[in-house]
């Protein structure tokens, strides 16, 4: 059976109720991110899409036009794109919708993040390493019963500091319960952003 929308991705059963739905950053595939998701929680389902737009061969979840400019369009048509294939996916390997927590590092923690502010209804919770705004929302979404959890690096030459503030205060205007961590560090991911994140998921229900 052929999942509509179709995406490449990898599920890997669990054997509790939350479902991880990881996401990779640029370059990234499905299989990147299946030990970190492991390694953050051993019992949850996962899900893992390779994200269907490629640059210089490279796979993404969106179109950029520079580093750090999103095309906005483009950006809207795959978030929903992406929300749909959860939903289809959900389905076929019977995964409980209000359980979905999204890992997404760099490209993919921004789509998650456009997730969040365009199609609130997927995801409960998101663990997003090194986001930053995606796009203004033209709707301001009631996300008050959704969590989230961002890493950031202080020397990040792609996401300034005050760009991950502004994507915490723009979640946290629309209702969300948001934890900020700051780490010493560039762009790429550290063992103490995943231990910091393990530990808040261990706090989520
Ligand atoms: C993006 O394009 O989503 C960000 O610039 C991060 C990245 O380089 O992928």
């Amino acid at each position: 059976m052929r999942l509509q929308p179709d995406c490449i991705h990898e599920f890997v059963a669990g054997t509790s109720e939350r479902t991880l739905l990881l996401l990779h950053g640029t370059g990234g595939n499905e299989r990147d991110l299946i030990s970190l998701g492991r390694n953050l929680d051993p019992s949850a389902s996962l899900l893992s899409p390779r994200g269907n737009v490629l640059e210089n061969g490279m796979p993404r979840f969106f179109r950029r036009l520079a580093e750090g400019v999103f095309d906005l369009e483009d950006l809207k048509m795959r978030t929903n794109e992406l929300a749909n294939f959860v939903t289809a996916a959900a389905q076929r390997y019977s995964i409980n919708m209000k359980r979905i927590v999204a890992v997404g590092y760099s490209n993919g923690a921004n789509i998650a993040a456009s997730m969040l502010l365009l199609r609130p209804e997927i995801l409960s919770a998101a663990i997003l390493f090194r986001a930053m705004v995606p796009l203004a929302p033209e709707t301001q979404q009631n996300l008050s019963l959704v969590r989230v959890w961002m890493g950031a690096g202080t020397f990040d030459p792609i996401v300034p500091a005050s760009d991950s503030t502004r994507l915490a205060e723009l979640l946290r205007g629309a209702g969300a319960e948001v934890t900020i961590r700051f780490f010493e560090g560039g762009h790429g991911l550290t063992h103490a952003d995943v231990d910091a994140a393990q530990e808040w998921l261990m706090t989520l229900k």
